[in-house]
């Protein structure tokens, strides 16, 4: 007799065994083995743009938490939140002036005890963003540092002398458009940063940086934060001896010549204090995701160590694949080969919304749906972004002068910076989407009237319905969870299908990256089942007879999910 574990079963003995709190949490299982967040969707929240409960036109704290509702309908697990922490806001966050506390903006540390608390009723947990390679130049340690060349803190930043007058240290470059070195006039000498002039590269090499970053995690833990997607972890290290990089062909999108960042970037020094970072989050079973820009599966598998450095290093090559069932079928395939356990993401607040990016103009709709049926359904861990779930179309600035990025600025026309991918999220169809009563920081694009979670919710046909029901399965098809991935068809150069194959059950999914119409046909002989049954749980332009596998039917951009039984 097959063993089956109903999903209310489930569900029921997750949250009797799950109770995050202040300080250290129990270690918890579940039935299957897996840590929690191996079953949980991630959800990133960008909180100037989410809700806003004051009015101000920016998202805050109460805004999120008055939205927590929304979020645990959807079927999220856990929020991450983008930097809320005092800051300039030169990058709108990520430019941390101090990090521990909250900018006034945003709320207050009630805000977010409150705002913690009440996500804990619901189930969902919250991650914090660290930005662990640079602080703001505000921050009080950048300014001891900068006081004097004697400063206590003088070498808690990278400072150096040019190579002659007006010569930096060294050829390296800001990815952001700048050179990557700044001059001090007052103590004659240059700080290195990796982004904006105003994020100052933090010294890794200082045990003291490294103490008082490892203690901001512990300050965080406490709070009940059950973990941190740390913020550009590549750049932690740099050569001591600042040799320069090697120039490549080929001009970046500022026009600047190309280099070989080898000097800058994935050191791996980075590998053993990612590690002394782990033991300080396993002092509270708390889970560190990364982001992770990798050239290749093997650098990304680095990223977890052995088991002992982060937990979800973010599979980011995905979102730089081409649109196509043989380009994404390959990378899946080396990702699953590889030991590790994968966490998948489409799309994020620095790049371009996947319903603009995939989207033909014609099946937008459609598409978004198989991006959702497809990562939704792969064996990993999921990080949606918000917005993602409504069909949320990039909304680029039409003129430089409404640029708020910086990079946009510098780099328009050709780099409209990331604003488009950053816009209110969209409510309702009413004025700002329901985002603000004021105005918002961003603006709202006409396509909110349609795509809004208020519309969407009534129609059962909507990319919020489907990406509501693909959530749900997650949670309730064992095989989802803990099934192998075992590919099908693998030459068909259109369709993607594949197995989710677990001693719990089995989930076949089809999915069509073509227009044209197609009509793959099945033989999973090989796969174990001597006569497969076939039953359709959700479809998007797709259908199938429940009954004998045979083949399924798919219209342009066609998603089915079925259960096969033997
Ligand atoms: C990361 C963030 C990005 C930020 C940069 C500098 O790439 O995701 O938004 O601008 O780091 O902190
Ligand atoms: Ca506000």
């Amino acid at each position: 007799m097959k063993i089956r574990i109903h999903g209310w079963a489930m569900a029921l003995l997750f949250a009797a065994c799950w109770t995050p709190f202040a300080g250290a949490q129990m270690r918890e299982k579940d039935a299957r083995g897996q840590e929690w967040w191996q079953h949980a969707v991630f959800y990133e929240v960008y909180p100037r743009s989410f809700a806003d409960s004051n009015g101000d036109g920016i998202g805050d704290l109460n805004g999120i938490t008055s939205k927590l509702d929304y979020l645990k309908d959807l079927g999220v697990d856990a929020i991450w939140i983008t930097p809320f922490f005092p800051s300039p806001q030169v990058d709108f966050g990520y430019d941390v002036s101090d990090y521990e506390n909250i900018d006034p903006m945003y709320g207050t540390l009630e805000d977010f005890d409150r705002l913690v608390s009440e996500a804990k009723k619901r189930g969902i947990r919250v991650i914090l963003d660290f930005v662990v390679n640079h602080t703001s130049d505000h921050h009080a340690w950048f300014l001891d540092s900068k006081s004097s060349k004697t400063a206590a803190k003088r070498d808690w930043y990278i400072w150096r002398d040019g190579k002659g007058p007006d010569q930096p240290p060294n050829n390296w470059i800001s990815t952001f458009g700048s050179p990557a070195w700044k001059y001090d006039p007052a103590t004659k000498q240059y700080y290195y940063h990796y982004f904006y002039p105003e994020q100052p590269d933090l010294n890794w090499r200082n045990p003291a940086v490294e103490k008082a970053m490892f203690d901001v995690t512990r300050f965080w833990y406490q709070r009940g934060v059950a973990g941190f997607r740390l913020d550009a972890v590549d750049t932690l290290y740099e050569d001591p001896n600042l040799r320069d990089n090697p120039p490549l062909p080929g001009k970046d999108k500022f026009g600047r010549p190309l280099q070989d960042e080898r000097y800058n970037k994935k050191l791996p020094e980075v590998h053993q204090a990612l590690q002394r970072l782990r033991k300080v989050a396993d002092e509270y079973d708390a889970v560190l995701i990364g982001e992770t820009w990798t050239k290749d599966v093997k650098q990304l598998e680095a990223y977890h160590g052995e088991g002992n450095e982060l937990h979800l290093p973010m599979d980011l090559m995905l979102t730089e694949l081409p649109f196509s069932a043989k380009a994404f079928r390959a990378h899946i395939q080396s990702l699953d080969a590889a030991k590790s356990w994968p966490t998948y993401v489409i799309s994020n607040h620095d790049i371009r919304r996947p319903y603009s990016r995939y989207g033909d103009g014609v099946h937008n709709d459609d598409i978004a749906k198989l991006m959702a049926g497809f990562y939704l359904t792969l064996r990993g861990t999921p990080i949606m972004y918000y917005g993602e779930e409504i069909g949320m179309e990039n909304n680029d600035p039409k003129r430089k002068e409404d640029v708020k990025d910086p990079i946009g600025v510098i780099g328009w026309p050709e780099e409209k910076g990331r604003d488009g991918e950053r816009t209110p999220m969209q409510w309702d169809s009413g004025p700002n989407a329901g985002f603000t009563t004021g105005k918002p920081w961003l603006p709202v694009p006409e396509s909110a009237k349609k795509y809004n979670v208020e519309a969407e919710n009534k129609d059962p046909q909507s990319i919020l319905a489907f990406y509501k029901q693909v959530i749900r399965m997650r949670k309730t098809e064992p095989a989802l969870l803990e099934g192998a991935y075992v590919p099908l068809n693998e030459s068909d150069v259109n369709v993607i299908s594949y197995l989710r194959k677990s001693k719990n059950g089995t989930i076949l999914v089809v999915l069509n990256f073509s227009t044209a119409p197609q009509n793959p046909v099945f033989d999973l002989r090989k796969q174990g089942f001597a006569s497969a049954e076939v039953k359709g749980l959700l479809q998007n332009a797709a259908s199938a007879p429940d009954g004998a596998l045979k083949s399924i039917k798919l219209d342009a951009y066609g998603v089915y999910i079925g259960r096969v039984n033997d």
